[in-house]
């Protein structure tokens, strides 16, 4: 029972640190937030997107996907990487799918790889990164239900 348990627990840490034979080798440089919180700016991220402490620009009532904040199961830096030069490869879930995607299926998100620099990207995700914060799930307390 003890091995069976620890074999679980070694297949969830595998599992977390995201043993993923094609990311493998994959490492981008450390970013700067101050850096990223302008090119969020610049890139007016802001025109489809919400977060917390920041005014949208103008008339923006259509599209609003919240980016940050408080969240089950934060996203990894390889999924907000992803999100960004990758946009409709996995499309963000709780949306009105017309609204959020093309006819063709795709992310309405433009594709900014020619007009980002890599640094800049990297820059982006770390500011990213730092606006989301994980909320665990309340504990169920067991022993009420004796
Ligand atoms: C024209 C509207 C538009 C603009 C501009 C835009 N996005 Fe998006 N973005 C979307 C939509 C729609 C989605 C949801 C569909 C999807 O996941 O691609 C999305 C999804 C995302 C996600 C994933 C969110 C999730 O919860 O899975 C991230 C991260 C993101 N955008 C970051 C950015 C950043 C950073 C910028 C600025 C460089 C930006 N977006 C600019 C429309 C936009």
């Amino acid at each position: 029972m003890k091995r069976l348990q620890s074999l679980i627990v070694l297949l969830a840490a595998v599992g977390i640190s995201g043993c993923d034979p094609d990311a493998r080798g994959f490492s981008l440089p450390p970013g700067d937030i101050v850096r990223g919180e302008q090119v969020f700016k610049d890139m007016q991220c802001l025109s489809c997107h919400t977060m917390d402490g920041y005014e949208r620009p103008g008339n923006t009532e259509d599209l609003a996907v919240a980016l940050g904040g408080k969240v089950k199961s934060v996203k990894t830096y390889g999924e907000l990487v992803t999100s960004v030069i990758n946009p409709s490869h996995k499309l963000a879930r709780g949306y009105d799918l017309s609204q959020i995607q093309t006819e063709a299926g795709e992310s309405v998100m433009p594709v900014y790889n020619d007009i980002m620099t890599v640094s800049e990207m990297v820059d982006l995700v770390t500011f990213l990164e730092s606006k989301y914060e994980l909320e665990p799930y309340e504990t169920t307390d067991y022993r009420s239900y004796r």
